[in-house]
């Protein structure tokens, strides 16, 4: 599918079925989510530009491959997108965080934004926005929205799994932003549940119901 990149690595595969099974435990679907998303995290990063620096290893000088550019923006969509930052920022420590909070009015029904922080200069940096779960895709839509709003133009999208009709809708909204997934599941329900997926996200990542 145009645009999108299913990651399918062994290890990520092997560890979303765990996460997927229902009777595996909050603690272990946690501690695999942080494993998974070290994984997802170095896929939408291998093709990052580098740059040369020079530096001095104990024995002679050389130029040596850096990343290019300003840090990292890893911007999480609350609540259940924090479930992937814990992994991701083991990889990258010394990315920015951004956190965007966004609810579905139920009689207007647009996406009404309740909470966002990001740094200023998020015009001049690669945001990778992160929610495990794209079902309708509006929130992943309405936080790319927020971002768009203020100045933010390379955007890419990670996510666990995703349904085809959020991805078709989320690509209609935002075709300059990649999809990244390790899983396209097969539709998503009357409820708006990705099937067969994996249930709540933030439920099973956090305990409640
Ligand atoms: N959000 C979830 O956590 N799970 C789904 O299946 C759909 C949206």
């Amino acid at each position: 599918m145009d645009g999108v990149t299913v990651i399918d690595h062994p290890l990520v595969q092997h560890k979303l079925t765990i996460m997927r099974k229902k009777e595996t435990s909050t603690a272990g679907f946690r501690r695999l989510l942080r494993e998974i998303s070290t994984l997802l995290c170095y896929e939408v990063t291998r093709d990052l530009e580098l740059t040369m620096e020079t530096i001095e290893t104990p024995l002679q000088e050389m130029q040596s491959p850096v990343l290019e550019g300003k840090k990292l923006v890893f911007a999480s969509i609350l609540r259940a997108g924090n479930g992937l930052l814990e992994g991701m920022l083991e990889l990258v420590p010394s990315a920015r965080v951004s956190h965007i909070g966004v609810y579905r009015d139920h009689e207007t029904l647009q996406a009404v934004e309740y909470f966002f922080k990001a740094p200023d200069d998020i015009a001049e940096r690669l945001i990778i926005v992160v929610d495990p779960m794209l079902a309708t895709g509006n929130s992943a839509i309405a936080a790319i929205d927020k971002l768009k709003e203020r100045g933010a133009h390379n955007i890419r999208f990670l996510c666990l799994l995703a349904a085809p009709e959020g991805i078709e809708s989320f690509r209609k909204h935002h075709p300059d932003v990649p999809v990244y997934t390790a899983s396209i599941d097969s539709h998503l329900n009357e409820n708006g549940y990705i099937v067969p997926g994996l249930g709540d996200a933030g439920d099973r990542m956090y305990g409640t119901k």
